[in-house]
């Protein structure tokens, strides 16, 4: 009934007026790209399902830390591949581990870089669990310990952040305690706090050769159905001390993260998944979407819905187009 008075179309015709009634604006300071990092030297190999990505030795991984932080990138996350595995995820939580090496040598290397560690069991379990497992039942409270030491562990390498992503309750509060006791009081958590068992993940437990060697993660990752969990979810970890919470997968998530952000209002990453980029990837190479447009198009959605922060394997292509725009 407003029409003909207002015509929304008067505010697109031109790129200038379409600029100046913009509502969202991606910055290359939205983004954290991932890393994969393997023992040895000279490690440059490209994961199968991920193109662009690789698993990188620690002396690789610093020429792309250094590129990284130069595109303007604020920060990275690291996941590491253990050179064994076993039940109880040793090399997770050792002095030496393939992650605590890698960010020794980022800090000592690339400044202005925010490195944070990905807290998990799963890449260092022979079993592919996040968890300690007994009689086929990932335990939950001896899995804190283990968790606790693992991010002490990363603390002394000297990570600026850590993220908890193994989805094991009370873990964040575990956390907080062992890093308060040993002096970290001052390295803030990244809690992945509504996590959901997603098929999404493929293309990264290949990457990470994380999967679950039984059964799967749903009796401690979210239920794609449930959102209201997802806050209460996000509540308790808040209360344990979570500086900064996280959704997981992204797209398919959109409105977990306009919730969790309406309803807390503290700072919210959404990560854009393996599977959510192999998509794309895959319908570019088949020449069946534009990949530019669409990446741009699901990087401004997830902010749209209310992340502040994006962990994408597209970081660096997207901060590189957005350089580009730039005046
Ligand atoms: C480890 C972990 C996973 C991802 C991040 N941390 C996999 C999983 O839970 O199975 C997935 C990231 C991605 O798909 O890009 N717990």
């Amino acid at each position: 009934m407003y029409f003909p008075i207002f015509r929304p179309r008067r505010l697109r015709e031109t790129e200038t007026f379409r600029r100046m009634v913009r509502e969202t604006h991606l910055r290359v300071d939205d983004f954290i790209m991932p890393f994969f990092v393997v023992h040895g030297r000279d490690v440059r190999r490209e994961i199968g399902s991920m193109p662009g990505n690789y698993h990188l030795s620690v002396d690789e991984l610093v020429k792309e830390a250094k590129e990284t932080a130069a595109l303007g990138i604020p920060g990275i996350i690291l996941f590491g591949l253990p050179a064994t595995k076993d039940a109880v995820g040793s090399e997770a939580y050792a002095r030496d581990g393939i992650v605590q090496q890698a960010v020794r040598a980022i800090k000592d290397s690339v400044s202005d870089l925010v490195v944070i560690t990905d807290v998990c069991l799963c890449e260092y379990t022979s079993h592919g669990h996040c968890g300690v497992v007994e009689r086929g039942r990932v335990k939950n409270d001896p899995t804190l310990e283990l968790l606790a030491k693992t991010a002490v562990s990363h603390a002394e390498a000297g990570a600026d952040m850590v993220a908890p992503s193994d989805m094991m309750d009370g873990r964040v509060g575990a956390i907080r305690e062992a890093l308060d006791e040993s002096g970290y009081e001052e390295t803030p958590i990244l809690s992945y706090a509504a996590k959901y068992a997603s098929a999404f993940y493929g293309p990264f437990r290949e990457a990470a050769e994380s999967a679950p060697q039984f059964g799967d993660r749903r009796a401690y990752q979210m239920d794609p159905s449930n959102a209201d969990e997802a806050l209460r979810e996000v509540g308790l970890d808040l209360e344990e001390g979570a500086d900064m919470i996280m959704v997981k997968p992204a797209l398919p998530y959109l409105d977990i993260l306009w919730r969790v952000k309406a309803e807390f209002g503290v700072p919210v990453a959404a990560y854009n998944v393996s599977g959510e980029f192999a998509m794309v990837k895959a319908a570019a190479r088949l020449g069946w979407l534009d990949e530019e447009r669409v990446m741009l198009e699901m990087l401004t959605a997830i902010k749209r819905a209310g992340a502040d922060l994006i962990i994408t394997y597209f970081a660096r292509d997207a901060a590189r187009i957005l350089r580009q725009q730039e005046p």
